[in-house]
């Protein structure tokens, strides 16, 4: 596995694949990688095949932090990360720098922005307004340097991935985009490089995210017609509330696609929710099934 800083270093190697007809595939990442980054790496890896070329790019994107969002405290653990890509058969983990990503220096930040203005607006992008511009804006940068083939986003992040497909279609960037499913610890709570900011209390009780999932799954599948989304929001909510050092930012339901709200909720409706546990913010979502 090669270890490239350079963007340029980046630029060259691309370029070379590229002429040579090599199938290539990226994964974006901000780094401390888990087994749910790692599944994104074997899903690049199964797509391009053994000729192919993986390439993950670990790089925490100041802009799509808001100020007093946690970017500098943000873990940040390289020599792990070179071994976990290493061990996955990765061939190149790009680590570019601030200075070349971001030439005009990090706090001005790129006066040239990419900007989704629909999918963007809801849910993250209304609790985290600037986000998904700071998010679209990376993610374009990362596909024009490394000129992948397949790029693999995950389903933990629904709406960040149903960004990355419009701005991808709106762009005509040729590039199929993935979205692997969401991995989980054995109690149902998703691998988040966030979790590792949670007390033993707080670990205990950010196992609610699945609860409330859990609880909407068994509602949908038992039910014989739409449920209201208002119902089962305030169902979440009070599951939420017996938690003491949980609150809710927001729980959603919508349809997959267009991510527009749903008043009624039945099998194929999507569920999304943010919560505090204690100064930590952590997302989930799922699809909702017919039957469990
Ligand atoms: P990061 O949070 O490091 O996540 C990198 C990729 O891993 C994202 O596509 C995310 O959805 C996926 N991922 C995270 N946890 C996962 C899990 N438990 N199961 C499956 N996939 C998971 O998302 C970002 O970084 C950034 O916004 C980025 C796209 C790199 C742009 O800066």
């Amino acid at each position: 596995m090669r270890l490239v800083n350079s963007l340029t270093t980046m630029q060259r190697l691309a370029l070379r694949w590229r002429r040579r007809g090599l199938r290539v595939g990226l994964v974006p990442t901000m780094g401390s990688l888990h087994a749910g980054h790692l599944s994104l790496v074997r899903q690049a890896r199964r797509r391009v095949g053994p000729a192919g070329r993986v390439v993950v790019s670990l790089y925490v994107n100041p802009t799509q932090f808001a100020p007093h969002e946690d970017f500098a405290g943000y873990p940040r653990e390289l020599e792990e990360d070179r071994r976990r890509c290493r061990a996955a058969g990765v061939d190149v983990l790009w680590v570019p720098a601030d200075a070349e990503m971001y030439p005009g220096g990090p706090s001005g930040g790129p006066s040239t922005w990419v900007s989704e203005e629909n999918l963007s607006r809801r849910m993250e992008g209304r609790a985290r307004p600037t986000h998904f511009r700071g998010v679209a804006t990376v993610v374009t940068k990362l596909f024009n340097v490394v000129l992948p083939t397949v790029a693999v986003f995950g389903a933990k992040d629904y709406q960040q991935a149903a960004v990355v497909r419009r701005l991808t279609r709106d762009l005509n960037f040729p590039i199929e985009v993935v979205v692997a499913p969401t991995v989980r610890e054995p109690d149902g709570l998703a691998m988040s490089s966030r979790n590792r900011y949670l007390s033993p209390a707080e670990r205990e009780q950010a196992t609610v995210l699945w609860q409330a999932i859990e609880h909407v799954q068994r509602r949908v599948a038992a039910a014989r017609r739409s449920l209201r989304s208002s119902q089962l929001a305030a169902e979440v909510r009070r599951l939420i509330q017996a938690r003491p050092s949980v609150r809710l930012d927001y729980v959603e339901f919508f349809a997959p696609e267009t991510l527009q709200p749903a008043p009624q909720v039945s099998p194929g409706t999507h569920m999304a929710l943010a919560v505090w546990v204690g100064r930590t913010r952590l997302i989930d979502n799922a699809r909702l099934e017919e039957r469990r």
